[in-house]
């Protein structure tokens, strides 16, 4: 039988090849691309009668054998979708001292209290976690600690004796199988590596979280493969200069995924936010011009942010577009948009847009707050300081409704707010009065009309380029 040749493999995308290259192909990264030496191969003809019978069970049975298993830190049994399933693998993904170790030592020990849970650790000594534990107010918890690298050994370990129901594996790049030969943190060791606890978490029921490394361009644990083997992939984010951070879905299979979990990093832990507006208008001064509210949905849940532009004359011959929070397409045909249709050209300035607090936001629906914050800070006059914005801008111009307008405003009026500033909902739907006053905006010229024409920029200062 012919010799398998070796594959190379691309450690940033895991895209395989036959010849080694300077470059990926596939994701373009430069000296990503290992060498691995293949598994051996499945032999052809298994031959009948050889393997173990497999049981076939009734679709119709029960599945309530072990329910799901609530931590009782409610920012994460939502984002979980109401705990962790029993068998079930989750991959938690963040930059490095984002605070993933913190919050499932954190996770661990809430569920210690009434079910077995083990806390392995391939990146600290057990004195270091020890330590952290005792940070956190977690001294006496009876998590179950180990620090250990080789899978094989925490395979047996978790075969045999009393099997914990959750199992947290900190993280799957330190991780190794000796069967193969490459090292802890490439490709092959770190699928190989997940391919065996997860089977095994299968097979004995318990509930295992995979914490993985995020890439330079914040891809989970570097292989995506890792993504299609478990059940759940969950990002925790944040910036290392504010103290908040989000727990968000990226894949889950017994949950939704566009639910956010926020905490707050204290000396003592993570801490829950129920209320995350509250936080991150907390700083907010509302008579500067440049900002707009914007009443956002993240999953179930309403959550006011807010937008931050700025418009400067630009030195530069194609301005400056930065965006933080945001899509950046999507700002450019907030700018299309309002030149084309509303006659507000901004050529020749940089503009600059922030979701204020770190946030990020996927909605179309900021559309609106994002043009009140640039004409804002474009006419340099200040939103009004009461009222929330939201709405999708079309490409002519049109404002059009969005979902859930009801929970939006009921957020606002909680938080204080007295106006909307929103689109009339489609198919004659009245948004339903929530102690809140609307100004219904039908296309986005009725917006410029409230803030007026851009300051002129100071051209005399920064000479266009393309002037005289
Ligand atoms: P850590 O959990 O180790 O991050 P990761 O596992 O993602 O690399 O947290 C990084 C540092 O931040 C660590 O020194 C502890 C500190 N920290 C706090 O002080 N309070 C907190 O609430 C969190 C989450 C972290
Ligand atoms: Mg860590």
């Amino acid at each position: 039988m012919a010799r398998q040749a070796s594959r190379y493999v691309c450690q940033e995308c895991g895209a395989a090849f036959a010849k080694w290259s300077g470059r990926c192909d596939a994701c373009g990264e430069w000296n990503a691309i290992v060498e691995e030496q293949p598994r051996p191969a499945t032999p052809r003809g298994l031959g009948v009668g050889q393997g173990t019978a497999i049981e076939l069970v009734p679709l119709a049975g029960s599945e309530a054998d072990a329910p799901r298993l609530a931590s009782g830190i409610a920012e994460f049994d939502r984002v979980t979708g109401g705990g962790l399933v029993a068998g079930s693998a989750l991959l938690v993904g963040g930059d490095p001292g984002i605070g993933k170790s913190t919050m499932l030592l954190q996770v661990a020990g809430a569920l210690a209290g009434a079910v077995p849970v083990a806390y392995i650790s391939g990146e600290e000594a057990v004195d270091q976690i020890r330590l952290r534990a005792r940070r956190l107010g977690l001294g006496g918890s009876p998590v179950r600690l180990a620090t250990a690298t080789g899978v094989r050994d925490i395979a047996t370990t978790l075969d045999g004796g009393e099997v914990p129901r959750a199992v947290v594996v900190d993280s799957i790049q330190t991780m190794y199988v000796d069967t193969l030969e490459s090292a802890p943190g490439t490709v092959a060791q770190v699928r190989a590596s997940a391919q065996e606890l997860i089977h095994l978490a299968k097979r004995r029921g318990f509930c295992l979280l995979l914490v993985g490394h995020v890439t330079k361009d914040g891809a989970i644990a570097g292989p995506r493969v890792l993504e299609h083997m478990v059940d759940g992939v969950f990002y925790f984010e944040g910036r290392s200069s504010h103290e908040f951070r989000v727990l968000r879905a990226l894949k889950n299979r017994f949950g939704p995924t566009d639910e956010i979990g926020v905490f707050e990093m204290t000396g003592r832990g993570l801490i829950e936010v129920s209320n995350p507006s509250a936080l991150f208008l907390a700083e907010r001064r509302s008579d500067v011009p440049g900002a707009a509210v914007f009443a956002g949905m993240e999953g179930t849940r309403p959550v006011l942010v807010e937008i931050q532009a700025l418009v400067a004359p630009s030195p530069l011959a194609t301005p400056r577009r930065a965006v933080v929070g945001w899509d950046s397409a999507r700002l450019a045909m907030v700018l299309a948009v309002l030149e084309a249709r509303c006659g507000i050209g901004l050529a020749g300035r940089d503009v600059y847009l922030n979701v204020a607090g770190g946030m990020r936001i996927a909605e179309p629906a900021a559309d609106l707050a994002v043009a009140g914050a640039v004409l804002s800070a474009a006419s340099d006059r200040a939103a009004p300081s009461d009222a929330v914005m939201f709405g999708e801008i079309g490409l002519g111009g049109e404002v059009r409704g969005i979902g859930r307008p009801a929970l939006r405003l009921r957020e606002a009026a909680k938080l204080g707010f007295a106006r909307a500033i929103a689109p009339a909902q489609g198919g004659g739907e009245a948004i339903p009065q929530a102690g809140i006053e609307i100004t219904e905006i039908g296309h986005l010229s009725d917006l410029v009309a409230m803030f007026g024409p851009p300051r002129a920029a100071p051209d005399a200062a920064w000479p266009q380029a393309g002037g005289v």
